[in-house]
Parts: structure tokens; C-alpha cells; sequence
């Protein structure tokens, strides 16, 4: 059999030490942005998408490039597991997905977003405050994480004494690939913490009864779809759907960020000198490292993409951050300029940090606004970032977290 060419983007352990861009830029040269991937770990050979235009096409066509057929994850699962999957929104299919869609999409819009910054706002200068003076913190969990997952809480109406607990069920829930995060049976442990979510999430059910919620949890149960209510079930996972995909992704891009600025003073110097670059760089931030590496999708009937034969029941995933870095729409992919969606308005909407079409991330005004207001207060008072060790990266090929990454700056003197 001929050896395949390319080396394979589902094996966690090219993500281990954060250079896996230029394993994207090399697949993409010798494919041409479409490449079929042996996948030796799996036996299940894949379509990687590595350019912008081929990933829209694909978004444009969720019956053709289905997210039901074996959901949007790129790992193989048992049936069992993947039918349970098909009850969360992010893994249906039309005509269904957008009825559930419409159930919580009134929480995400700009307007409610609006309603938030006052209280995200108040939580990042809580989050700085308890660091600034120290000089020193592991960034991850003392600050990327907590803006997040108290934004995703508050939503919910989760008391914020169960942080801790919804912090660690979500690291072992989605990370099973890295035993620091999800220990050494990821996937038992991962399925453990899952239950003990659907358990919070009856018990939140229970409470809707006595009390009527007015928060998303509320209307996750007062919702119809075709008439009728979600059966318990549905409501379990839409909520470890929303708790899981609300704190997680948006973390990893703010530690992402520091990271970057850290490796770029420059560019952390141009926000200093004037903080209205901040939602550019966000956007910048958010397409040099978008949380999800890569998600996958199902051909559905035979087709041809730009020459290539592609067969019903393909496997194929949408790598997020390759699609992000392609040369057709980005100049110089590789540089980080925190002002490249200044300079160029036209690219505004251009990256796929939050995917595109039927499936555009829900949470995407929430967690630029969170993004926003967490580096407009850190970036003033953190002053000299550095790296006290080197960054430890997830090792997983779904999420590109970061584990760890401990720096020191000046200590903030009490005034
Ligand atoms: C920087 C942070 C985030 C990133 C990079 C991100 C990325 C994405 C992407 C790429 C998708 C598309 C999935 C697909 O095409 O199959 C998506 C969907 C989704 N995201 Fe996000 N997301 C982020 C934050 C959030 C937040 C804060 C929430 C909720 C509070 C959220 C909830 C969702 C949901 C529910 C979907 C499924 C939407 C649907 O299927 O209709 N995300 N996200």
C-alpha cells in the first residue's frame, strides 16, 4: 500500500509542544487545502480542510457535510455514545437544529450581551485584583478561567461555590486525550464527570418546578420544539453542551492571547499605548489560535470538491485553525499583528474562529465582549509579562488548550 504523505492532524501528540501551525502550513502546501489523511491511530482514513473557501462551501451544506451522522467530534465513538451526542444542538442536523437553536439563542444576542459587561467587567477587575499584586500567577486557571466560567454560571443561575467542581467536570470532560486533565482513563473519567453533570442539571430541573427560573435554564425547560417540551434527557445535555462549550473555549483563547502578546511585546506594547486597538487584537487573537483546532463532518452522498472524489460516508474535519491561516485571505498567516482587522476592514467576519453558516457559535458576541473586557483590564495593570516556565500545551487535537503557563510581572504597588 502506498505510504500516505501527510502527516496525520488527528494524533494528539503533534499539538504537544504548540507547534503544530507549521504541521498545518506543510499539509496544506502539498495538498492544495483538501487532503485525504491515513489515520493509523484510528484505522479511519479522513478529508483534512485546510482552506477558507472549501470550509465554507462545507458550513453552506450541513445536509450534504452532515454534523449528525457521527457528530462533530473528530474522535471514533461507540454507537451508543454517539446517538446520546445527537441530542445536543451542535451535533443535529436541519431541519431540526435550528428549532432547538431558537430555544436559547434570545440569551446570545448582541443586545442581552450588552446587558452583560457591566457585571464581566466587575468580575475581570476582581480577577485582576487578586493577582496584580503578587507579580506572579499561573495565568490559566488564576485568570483565563475565571471570567468564563462565572459568565456561563451566572447565565445558568449556578451558584458560584459549585466553580470549582463545574471547572474540573468540564477539564475532564473535554481534555480525555491528556491524563494531567482527565487522569489516566480520560474517557471513564470523562464519562463519570458527564453524569455528574446531568445530575446537577435534573436537580436544576427539580428546582424549575418549585421556583420558577428566569435565566437560561429556565427557558431550556419552558421551551417547545414541535409542541412539545425536552424530555429530560435533552435538557441534561443541552446544558453540559452550554456549560462545556461556555468556559472551556473562551479560556483558551485568552490564555492563547497573553501568550502571544508575551512572545510579542511589540504588538502588547501597541495595546498599552492605545487600548482602542483591544477589540482588534481580540480578533486577532481569536484567528491565530481559535479554541477549536478542528470539528468534523460526515459526507452524505457522493461528491467532487475541486477535483477530488469524495465518497458517502466520508470522514472529514474542518481545521479551524488552518482554514484561519490560509494564505488566499490572510496576508503573511503567520505574523501576529494585533492590527491586521484595523489596517484591513474588509476582513472583518473573515475568520472561522466561530465557524460559519447553521452551526455559527451561538456564544460568539458573549465571548468577544468577555474577551474584550478581560484584556482592556489586565493589559494596563499586568505591566511586563513574562514566562517564569515554559507554556505546557494540552495534548488534544479538538481543543487547543493551554495547561499551564506561569509568568511573573510587576507587582502592582498598593496605593
Ligand atoms: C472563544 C470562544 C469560542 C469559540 C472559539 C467557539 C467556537 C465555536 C465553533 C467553531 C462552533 C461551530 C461548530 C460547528 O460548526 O460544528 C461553535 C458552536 C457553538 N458554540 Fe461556541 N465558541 C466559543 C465560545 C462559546 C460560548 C461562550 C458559548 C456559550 C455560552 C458557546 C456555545 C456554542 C454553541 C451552543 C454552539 C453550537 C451552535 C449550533 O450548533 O447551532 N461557544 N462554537
Amino acid at each position: 500500500m502506498q505510504q500516505c504523505p501527510f502527516k496525520n492532524i488527528l494524533d494528539p501528540d503533534i499539538y504537544v509542544d504548540g507547534s503544530h501551525h507549521a504541521v498545518f502550513a506543510e499539509v496544506r502546501e502539498q495538498s492544495g487545502g483538501l487532503a485525504y489523511i491515513q489515520d493509523p491511530i484510528t484505522n479511519v482514513p479522513y478529508w483534512a480542510v485546510m482552506k477558507r473557501s472549501i470550509a465554507d462551501y462545507i458550513c453552506k451544506n450541513p445536509l450534504l457535510f452532515s454534523s449528525q451522522a457521527k457528530t462533530i467530534l473528530p474522535k471514533e465513538m461507540p454507537e451508543e455514545e454517539v446517538a446520546l451526542s445527537r441530542l445536543m444542538l451542535v451535533n443535529m442536523d436541519p431541519p431540526e437544529h435550528v428549532k432547538y437553536r431558537r430555544i436559547v439563542r434570545n440569551a446570545f444576542t448582541p443586545k442581552a450581551v450588552q446587558g452583560y459587561e457591566q457585571r464581566f467587567r466587575e468580575v475581570a477587575k476582581e480577577t485582576i485584583d487578586k493577582v496584580a499584586s503578587k507579580g506572579e500567577c499561573e495565568f490559566v486557571t488564576e485568570v483565563a478561567a475565571e471570567l468564563p466560567l462565572i459568565a456561563i454560571m451566572s447565565l445558568c443561575g449556578i451558584p458560584m461555590e459549585d466553580k470549582q467542581q463545574f471547572f474540573d467536570w468540564t477539564n475532564t470532560m473535554i481534555f480525555t486525550e491528556d491524563e494531567d486533565m482527565s487522569g489516566e482513563d480520560g474517557i471513564a473519567a470523562s464519562q463519570a464527570a458527564a453524569i455528574e453533570v446531568y445530575a446537577y442539571a435534573a436537580n436544576l430541573a427539580e428546582k424549575h418546578k418549585r421556583e420558577s427560573l428566569s435565566d437560561i435554564v429556565g427557558a431550556l425547560l419552558d421551551g417547545t420544539v414541535n409542541d412539545d417540551k425536552l424530555t429530560p434527557e435533552e435538557f441534561q445535555l443541552f446544558f453540559l453542551m452550554l456549560i462545556a462549550a461556555g468556559n472551556e473555549s473562551t479560556r483558551s483563547v485568552i490564555a492563547h492571547g497573553m501568550r502571544l502578546l508575551i512572545e510579542h511585546p511589540d504588538q502588547l506594547q501597541k495595546l498599552i499605548d492605545d487600548p482602542s486597538l483591544i477589540p482588534f487584537a481580540v480578533e486577532e487573537i481569536l484567528r491565530y489560535n481559535p479554541a477549536f483546532v478542528q470539528m468534523r463532518r460526515t459526507v452524505m452522498e457522493d461528491v467532487e470538491i475541486e477535483g477530488q472524489k469524495l465518497k458517502a460516508g466520508d470522514k472529514m474535519v474542518l481545521n479551524w485553525q488552518a482554514i484561519n491561516h490560509d494564505p488566499e485571505i490572510f496576508e503573511n498567516p503567520e505574523t501576529f499583528d494585533v492590527e491586521r482587522f484595523k489596517k484591513k476592514p474588509e476582513l472583518n467576519n473573515q475568520h472561522r474562529a466561530f465557524g460559519n453558516g447553521e452551526h455559527f457559535c451561538i456564544g460568539a458576541h458573549m465571548s468577544r465582549m468577555e474577551m474584550q473586557v478581560m484584556f482592556e483590564e489586565l493589559i494596563p495593570r499586568l505591566r511586563n509579562p513574562r514566562f517564569s516556565q515554559p507554556v505546557a500545551f494540552v495534548r488534544d487535537y479538538f481543543v487547543n488548550g493551554i495547561k499551564s503557563m506561569n509568568i511573573t510581572f510587576d507587582a502592582e504597588q498598593a496605593s
